[in-house]
């Protein structure tokens, strides 16, 4: 059975960041909520634990707490930002409000090198992010690093192997960060590198027979990377019993139906079901402006198409569909205490009714994981270089209703930047590049008539996992291209401007 780091989510934006930097050293990181309790947790038989930061304090009145039981197990536990304050709190130390929050790089001085910071000189730089501090350390612990505003900036109890942090060491910012976590899965841990995505792809496949039997699934199959991997997953665990379904919903982008079609029946053997269902979608989006209801509409019309066709073909059981880990944390259900961003349809946006069991193999991982994983399936090249493409398609880069003819200038627009992206052999070295268009209007002359036409914004960014993205400085050259070519060859478009905004404060796409 190969290792593995459990992570306990407080609800930092941050905790995504821990589980994957533990992974690139190939040892396995699951994250758990962070009120699983001790028995539970003891099941998986981590090595070792870590206890994510939260928005949250400990004085809150819902503060978000662990299993106290889980100090007691014997494992080693490693508690980062708020992680360490809990550990403080429920141990017996104090915790105090800072005056002002702790914000960025600082520099460290290291007191003791013998187990977390081994290896390291007098002094490295971190990188804080907190508002409350260790004031005193539990019993037994000892205070293994500090900075100027942070006497306690890193502690740790020898006997119990129980560590804390007050700075991110999972941040690119904390120049020795992945040393640290090195040191903690490693040494302290004892942790072997077993994870391979190639084992995962054993470990998924192994799960879908298990879970599945011989019930039928649908897949949902969108036409980007994500759904293809999670039915070519699904086909090599379950032959014919799989069953993909690929539904126009009108949103799609140019002569997207078609190449979707051709690239699936050239590359793979299981069934695929079309469905032109474009119209139902586009009447239930009349006269809704709201982004987060034009989710919900979109999710519900989905399962009801699938509903109404596993009835027709006969007895689906499950659904599948390609839900990555990003999806999962920016979908956060009400509740949870990361802050809901918006709904990703395939996550939040599924009505209580639907009768299927979800099946979704790719829950744990990130789009650059599941990259390495088609390749490895074989997949096409066609479809692991695409740029991601939202369930809800256009819907997300048209801002208010979505009428006929913002999908005409949205669908055109996507297709000029695309186009002109791979003419310029950018189209790979970016995350993504779309347009976007609204009900904005601005003034313009086509021809010798003066006209009202629509504003479109262009968003192009790269980003390594899609949790956080920085806006491309495009040459100005490809821009006055995108923008000529737009403004002349989509009717009734006037203006062309640049979204010049990152992931965060903004998000990707616009609704
Ligand atoms: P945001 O806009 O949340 O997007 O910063 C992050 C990444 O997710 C894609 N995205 C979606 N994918 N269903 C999906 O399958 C959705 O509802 C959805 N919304 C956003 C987005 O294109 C970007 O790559």
């Amino acid at each position: 059975m190969e290792d593995i780091i459990a992570v306990l989510d407080f609800g930092s934006q941050y905790t995504h960041l821990i589980a994957r930097r533990i992974r690139e050293n190939e040892v396995r990181s699951d994250i758990f909520p962070f009120d699983t309790p001790a028995k539970e947790l003891t099941l998986m038989d981590p090595k070792g634990i870590v206890l994510s930061g939260s928005p949250a304090s400990v004085y809150d009145k819902d503060a978000p707490l662990c299993d106290k039981k889980i100090f007691d197990l014997g494992i080693p536990i490693l508690g980062i930002c708020y992680g360490m304050q809990i550990i403080a709190y429920i141990l017996g130390g104090s915790v105090k409000k800072g005056k002002k929050r702790e914000y960025g790089k600082t520099e460290l001085i290291i007191k003791d090198k013998s187990d977390l910071f081994q290896g390291f000189n007098d002094k490295t730089i971190v990188w804080m992010s907190h508002g409350d501090y260790v004031d005193s350390v539990p019993k037994g612990f000892d205070v293994i690093a500090e900075s100027e505003n942070s006497p306690i900036a890193a502690m740790r109890s020898k006997d119990k192997k129980i560590f804390g942090l007050q700075f991110h060491p999972e941040v690119f910012h904390t120049e020795r960060g992945i040393d640290i976590l090195k040191n903690f899965i490693f040494n302290i841990c004892n942790c072997k590198s077993t994870w391979k995505i190639e084992s995962f792809i054993e470990k998924a496949i192994s799960e879908i027979k298990c879970k599945v039997g011989n019930e039928k699934v649908l897949c949902a199959l969108s036409g980007g990377i994500d759904s293809f991997t999670t039915a070519a997953l699904i086909y090599r665990a379950i032959g014919e019993n799989l069953t993909c379904i690929f539904i126009d919903h009108g949103l799609l982008r140019k002569d997207e139906a078609q190449q979707i079609i051709k690239i699936f029946n050239d590359n793979f053997k299981m069934n695929l079901i079309y469905i032109d269902a474009s119209k139902r979608f586009l009447s239930r989006l009349k006269g809704v402006n709201d982004p987060e209801e034009k989710r919900r509409i979109i999710g519900e019309e989905f399962i009801k198409v699938f509903t109404e066709e596993s009835k027709n073909l006969g007895g689906f059981q499950w659904l599948a569909q390609g839900t990555l880990y990003p999806d999962v944390i920016e979908s956060a259900k009400a509740g949870s205490i990361a802050s809901r961003i918006k709904t990703h349809h395939n996550v939040a946006g599924l009505p209580d009714w639907m009768e299927f069991k979800l099946l979704e193999p790719l829950r744990m991982l990130y789009k650059d994981e599941v990259r390495k994983v088609a390749r490895l399936l074989g997949l096409p090249e066609d479809i692991i270089r695409r740029h991601p493409f939202p369930g809800p398609g256009l819907s997300v880069r048209i801002m208010g209703e979505v009428t006929e003819e913002k999908i005409k200038i949205c669908r055109e627009a996507n297709y000029i930047v695309e186009d002109e992206l791979k003419r310029a052999g950018l189209y790979d070295k970016v995350w993504q590049a779309f347009a976007i268009v609204g009900d904005d209007k601005a003034v313009g002359v086509v021809g010798d008539k003066k006209i009202f036409g629509h504003i479109v914004t262009i968003r192009v960014v790269e980003s390594v996992d899609g949790m956080t993205a920085n806006w491309v400085k495009l040459p100005y050259e490809i821009l006055e291209k995108i923008s000529n070519r737009i403004t002349n060859e989509v009717p009734n478009v006037t203006w062309v401007s640049y979204a010049i905004s990152s992931k965060p404060p903004s998000t990707i796409e616009p609704c």
